[in-house]
């Protein structure tokens, strides 16, 4: 799966070089101008209020990769600032010549009216955005429009020395940040050792930065987005995929004048910020009554198939997890949105984090009954089957069949 940074999405001025080099159809490119949406950090956010109404009182709050004049990230937080009793907001943006993504930069009237104004800077320095218990205008309440704001001495990059001070300084860290950094600023982040709340894709699950803090119950799924999509505003005149951009209309953002919208079905949050959803247990039915009851053909009457390499049984999908199967269980990565850290713990992936109990010296690929020359694929968990039928299968002496990526997982108190 590809980065969401290039998926079916790329700024007008790619589109056009490619146009004019004659390539016919746009190039994807990386891109990492997504602003993310007020509905979706509001239910996130939401979601930790209500587990904790105090999660942010008397906390500084970092929003990095970010600025206030786009961002809902710095509108949210400074819109709640007295009611969730923030100490301090600091919002940080990245310097627009550092950015290949920032096309047709101009800086605001709110900058340049400013006394702090500098026209060098405005376009090589990054800004920090922050928000005391400081009234500035008088007007009675502490909000957006009593934001002070300076140049950084750097670009505003998070892995500079001066955001890393800031992160170092802060309780938590929340942002969505560039899909192409996703994993260096994942490891600054974590690094940090703070409190955070990121916006990311489901294709990250298994990534060496992030699948060792899952499965020791140091980060998990956000609360929301998960089985729903979320919508992105993107630079007006970004080419955006026709079918995303009518989803996203459809989901009630229409392009305006300012801005174009896309949606992503596969993006999610990741956290260490404690959340009601993930100790609600998952109910499940017993391995005998799923063998009677379940609604998928592939277990009711007959059961769950063994891993010819894992030991370990396959659960092809996340609502036929027996709950009294004690052993270990290869469950969908789609899992993690469920994740109860009381009820299972999660013992590695079919990826790689698990050790086989099997490696097989021979493997050739069949797909349909017929031998492939290549035998390229993916062959982490596999099933043995009786005979190479319709589908992929490998010959490792005896025919297999593959299975998705999996998670194992194994009820807590099982044997
Ligand atoms: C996915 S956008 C999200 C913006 C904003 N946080 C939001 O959610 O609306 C990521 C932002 O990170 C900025 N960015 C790109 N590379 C960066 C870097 N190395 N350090 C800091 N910010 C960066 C880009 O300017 C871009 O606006």
């Amino acid at each position: 799966m590809k980065p969401q940074s290039e998926v079916d999405i790329v700024p007008a001025a790619a589109a056009k070089r490619d146009k004019n080099s004659h390539l016919g159809t746009a190039k994807k490119v990386k891109f990492d101008e997504y602003y993310t949406q007020w509905a979706d950090v509001e239910r996130e956010m939401n979601a930790y209020l209500e587990y904790n109404p105090d999660v942010f009182r008397g906390k500084v709050i970092l929003l990095p990769c970010d600025d206030p004049e786009w961002s809902n990230f710095a509108k949210f937080f400074a819109l709640h600032f007295m009611d969730f009793g923030i100490k301090t907001l600091i919002s940080t943006s990245y310097a627009p010549n550092s950015n290949p993504d920032k096309i047709g930069y101009q800086p605001t009237l709110f900058e340049t009216e400013s006394p702090a104004f500098d026209a060098t800077k405005t376009r090589a320095n990054g800004k920090k955005f922050t928000l005391e218990w400081k009234d500035i205008n008088g007007d009675g309440i502490i909000n957006i429009d009593d934001l002070q704001w300076e140049y950084l001495e750097g670009d505003g990059d998070f892995r500079s020395s001066e955001v890393t001070a800031l992160r170092d300084e802060a309780h938590f860290v929340i942002t969505n940040p560039p899909f192409s950094l996703f994993r260096q600023f994942m490891t600054w982040v974590i690094g940090g050792g703070r409190k955070f709340s990121v916006v990311g894709n489901n294709n990250a699950i298994t990534y060496n930065e992030l699948f060792p803090h899952i499965m020791a119950n140091e980060l998990w799924k956000g609360a929301t987005g998960n089985t729903t999509d979320m919508v992105f505003a993107v630079p007006k005149g970004t080419v955006v995929n026709e079918k995303d951009r009518l989803k996203a209309e459809k989901m009630g953002y229409p392009s305006d004048d300012e801005r174009d919208y896309t949606r992503q079905g596969n993006s999610c949050w990741f956290t260490n910020i404690d959340h009601g959803r993930r100790h609600e247990p998952l109910q499940l039915m017993t391995e005998a009554d799923n063998i009677k009851f379940s609604k998928h053909k592939e277990i009711r009457g007959v059961g769950y198939e063994n891993y010819d390499n894992f030991d370990a049984i396959e659960v092809p999908y996340v609502d036929a997890i027996p709950s009294d199967y004690g052993g270990m269980m290869g469950v969908p990565i789609t899992y993690l949105d469920k994740h109860n850290p009381d009820q299972f713990t999660i013992l590695g992936s079919s990826e790689g984090d698990y050790p086989a109990t099997k490696k097989y010296s021979k493997k050739e690929r069949v797909v349909d009954g017929v031998r492939k020359k290549s035998n390229s694929g993916t062959l982490s968990g596999v099933v043995r089957v009786d005979s190479f039928g319709p589908g992929n299968h490998f010959d490792v002496g005896y025919p297999v069949r593959g299975v998705y990526k999996r998670l194992f997982i194994r009820r807590k108190g099982g044997a």
